[in-house]
């Protein structure tokens, strides 16, 4: 059976009515890593791995919901949010309580989500539970929330609720993914802009290293405090300097003795980086991918050796890519400590790179690597199950 009709059959065996069906996708991103938070350029895209939600108002302010993968439930009431050890009623929980706050008026809803985004891979699963759930609840009480606001909603709720201080990306992606096309959004200004990426030869894998590190998180908030002590020491000399994206690397070369150098590798990376992102657009935008795939080289270099969010196992998964010619880009993605490096790969290469290069893997690390092809697709929408061939 179809997964989108598993999730169904299942809200219709629990709750005994007919939902609205809601798909909510995971993302990968091109290039732009950890500039998000910094106000700078990231370009991700949506992609054919989602989690769907069935889902029904009801008429009181209890809140019933069923996680069809883990085969658990958890019920709270709008007004009674309390954090749960169940981990994933927590992005939920966190969008009610950012919309209550903002004043919206909602009452309970029976709901049960399933998907195919992996866990713990880096492709997003958490931000597809929120910002689909925004969209969901926006649809079902008829909030009139606008995309972007809904974005911040769900941004918010992980940044508040569940306690990672994460960059607007993720939530963005899975709101205004368009399939067959990568955004390139500016974090500063919150303006975007499509950049078809549609080739017959070439696709996006995900190798998946399959490990994941407990200090990620904190490691990820570590990284963001280092940013802001850079900025605030270069704000001393420069007050307008609001964030590392008003910095450029001929002003931060000044700063070399003048910052500790932990804190002056982290903001030369993402002042790098973002530089790298608009290279990577202009050679986008001429599809020149070989040029693209270097600038990913670039990126992963620099996440490696100056930001250190990489792991052994990701350093090794992209060093396997290298001098191979059928494998134009390739390096960590996401927050990093784990979960998939991306790479741009040719087609009719897939197969015997995937096997080659899983082989190698499981010899180092005694670790079966999971490989994804994925495909561009749209961002969260209402689906009508019939006609919804993909899922
Ligand atoms: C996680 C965060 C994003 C972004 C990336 C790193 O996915 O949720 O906001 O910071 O890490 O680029």
């Amino acid at each position: 059976m179809q997964l989108v009709s598993k999730v169904e059959e299942k809200f219709k065996e629990l709750f005994n009515e007919v939902p609205v069906i809601i798909r909510s996708p995971g993302r990968v991103n091109l290039i732009g890593e950890h500039t998000d938070y910094n106000m700078g350029f990231v370009l991700p895209a949506a992609i054919d791995k989602a989690i769907y939600f069935a889902i029904a108002p009801v008429n009181d302010d209890n809140c019933t919901v069923y996680a069809l993968d883990l085969n658990e439930e958890c019920k709270f009431g709008i007004n009674n949010l309390e954090k749960s050890e169940k981990g994933w009623p927590n992005y939920l929980m966190g969008v009610i309580e950012q919309l209550n706050n903002s004043g919206h008026s909602i009452k309970g809803f029976n709901c049960v989500f399933g998907g195919n985004i992996p866990i713990g891979a880096g492709l997003s699963s958490s931000a597809a539970l929120e910002a689909g759930l925004a969209f969901a609840l926006n649809y079902l009480f008829d909030l009139s929330i606008d995309n972007l606001t809904l974005v911040k909603i769900a941004q918010k709720a992980e940044n508040e609720f569940v306690g990672v201080k994460c960059g607007i990306m993720d939530q963005y992606i899975n709101i205004f993914g368009k399939s067959g096309n990568v955004l390139r959004i500016d974090c500063r200004s919150l303006e975007y802009s499509y950049f078809p990426f549609n080739y017959q030869d070439i696709s996006i894998v995900l190798f998946d290293s399959r490990v994941s590190h407990s200090l990620a998180s904190s490691e990820y908030n570590q990284r963001r405090i280092e940013c802001g002590e850079g900025v605030n020491i270069i704000k001393k000399d420069f007050p307008n300097i609001q964030s590392l994206r008003d910095v450029s690397l001929d002003m931060l070369a000044e700063y070399k003795t003048k910052l500790e150098n932990t804190i002056y590798r982290r903001c030369k990376y993402a002042v790098e980086e973002n530089d790298r992102v608009l290279a990577a657009c202009s050679a986008l935008g001429k599809h020149d991918l070989a040029a693209f795939g270097l600038l990913m080289y670039k990126t992963h270099e620099g996440l490696s050796k100056d930001y250190e969010v990489s792991c052994k196992e990701l350093d090794y998964l992209v060093e396997l890519t290298n001098n191979n010619p059928d494998i134009l880009g390739s390096r960590m993605m996401g927050g990093g400590f784990g979960g998939c490096t991306i790479n741009l790969v040719k087609n009719d290469a897939i197969e015997s790179v995937s096997k080659e290069i899983a082989a190698k893997y499981q010899k180092e690390f005694n670790i079966d690597a999971n490989i994804y092809v994925t495909k561009i697709s749209s961002g969260t929408s209402l689906i009508n199950v019939k006609e919804n061939a993909e899922a």
